[in-house]
């Protein structure tokens, strides 16, 4: 198959790099001439382990090209991906779909007779339609479908999730579209990976529904968590005691600072705003979301108070910035509200995170950056514990227990056992523990 991916954003670029192994030629086309520039060179834009390797493999083996120049490529393409950025349109949390428009605007004259258009950004209910008729209206007798493919990549583990996915969601509304995205994922039938075929608009709400169920999942267990502390019960029996229930299941079950990164936000405002225009308002989502922002500001108040509340002056080290591990994403990182708490109260703010420091520089000020976990806790009054990066799972306590000013260890993510911390000494703070 001739694939054209549009975008080459984290979506793109794996998935393009993901079909090009599977055997496929693709061409992944961009505006950014940075960018492709720096693909051309073999430098990749993101972080995500794999990924250099995969596309080193693929470009040598002459499946994976890069370039500007859309229309030198297009006319030979059997499908065109579109993975452009779907950001929340600021002041009313819909997603922008002008760069979805834009691209199919682009594509439209370029496009050859049978081409399948396939939507892989998140985009609403109802966005395909639109393409279709986007397209329709610049060539009135052209043959070609339009389909929806979301994704379901975790940032950090995202090529193994194309590889061995749960599901493959297919959306479409003819037998052409269905035929040739079931060839393009034909390798995934040897891992006996589901191919699910659907309406478009099913296919366009199950990502939207998937990625609310998982918030929700994390809004749940956060809200158990906090009762957990004033019950004295630890959350992780109780998650465990849930979680074993098949009905239920486990993943997912991990309390912690808060939802962030690239979708669960963006998608559960765009999914509220759906139920809105439809007349169907989604009031778990709505609760799920509350519980989500309270919960950021609250992590702050938490170091705050294990402090003994009376902080002016003093330092704390912030172990870990993204919004999860294996990421140098910092987009709705819980660790942007929680370092502007600590420096609202009057901390002075240490940190270090593996990958993050360079990309939270545009959303944090006036953060110390240190060289690792142990130059941060230099000096400081507390260590806290926001990302779960393995850097931070066996740090050297005795070490740590020197450099810091007192030994308390805030873990917002329950990587200790408390016995093992308390016994070197350490005032130790968890979640729903
Ligand atoms: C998510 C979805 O998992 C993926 O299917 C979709 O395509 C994009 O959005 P991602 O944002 O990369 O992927 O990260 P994920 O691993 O799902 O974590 C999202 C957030 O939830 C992180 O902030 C993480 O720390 C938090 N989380 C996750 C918890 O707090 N507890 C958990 O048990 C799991």
């Amino acid at each position: 198959m001739q694939i054209v991916m549009i975008g080459t954003g984290y979506v793109g670029l794996v998935s393009g790099a993901c079909f090009a192994d599977f055997g496929h030629h693709v061409t992944c086309v961009d505006k950014d001439e940075s960018k492709i520039d720096a693909l051309l060179n073999g430098r990749i834009p993101i972080f995500e382990p794999g990924l250099d390797a995969l596309v080193e493999s693929n470009v040598a083996a002459g499946r994976l090209n890069f370039t500007l120049d859309l229309a030198s490529v297009l006319p030979e393409a059997d499908a065109v991906f579109i993975a452009v950025g779907t950001p929340s349109r600021r002041g009313d949390g819909h997603a922008d779909l002008s760069y979805v428009y834009a691209a199919a605007e682009e594509m439209a004259p370029l496009l050859r007779e049978g081409a399948v258009v396939v939507d892989k950004s998140t985009v609403p209910v109802g966005t395909g339609d639109e393409v279709e008729t986007i397209i329709r209206k610049v060539c009135p007798e052209l043959k070609f479908s339009v389909a929806s493919n979301p994704e379901f990549l975790r940032e950090g583990a995202a090529i193994d999730d194309f590889k061995r996915p749960d599901r493959v969601v297919i959306g479409v509304n003819d037998a052409h579209a269905e035929e040739v995205l079931q060839e393009i994922y034909r390798p995934l039938t040897r891992n006996d990976s589901p191919i699910l075929t659907m309406s478009r608009r099913a296919a366009e709400l199950t990502k939207y529904a998937a990625n609310a169920f998982l918030a929700t999942k994390i809004s749940f267990i956060n809200e158990i968590a906090d009762l957990c502390e004033e019950v004295g019960a630890d959350v992780r029996d109780v998650a465990r005691g849930i979680g074993t229930d098949s009905r239920i299941g486990s993943r997912f079950l991990q309390p912690g600072p808060g939802y962030g990164g690239s979708c669960f936000p963006k998608d559960t405002l765009a999914l509220l705003k759906t139920g809105q225009n439809y007349g169907s308002p989604l009031k778990i989502v709505e609760a799920v979301v509350a519980v989500n922002d309270q919960r950021k500001s609250a992590m702050g108040a938490k170091v705050i108070e294990a402090l003994g509340g009376d902080v002016a002056g003093k330092t704390v080290a912030l172990l870990g910035l993204t919004f999860k591990a294996n990421t140098d994403d910092m987009r709705d990182s819980p660790a942007i509200e929680i370092a502007q708490a600590l420096q609202d109260a009057g901390i002075t703010v240490r940190a270090y995170d593996p990958e993050g420091m360079e990309t939270s520089k545009a959303v944090i000020s006036n953060l110390v950056y240190c060289d690792d976990s142990y130059d941060a806790m230099t000096g400081a009054d507390a260590a806290v514990i926001v990302t779960e990066w393995d850097a931070f799972r066996a740090l050297d306590l005795g070490k740590a227990k020197e450099l810091l000013n007192r030994p308390l260890l805030v873990d917002l993510r329950n990587l200790y056992s408390r016995t093992d911390v308390e016994k070197q000494g350490f005032e130790y703070v968890a979640v729903g523990r």
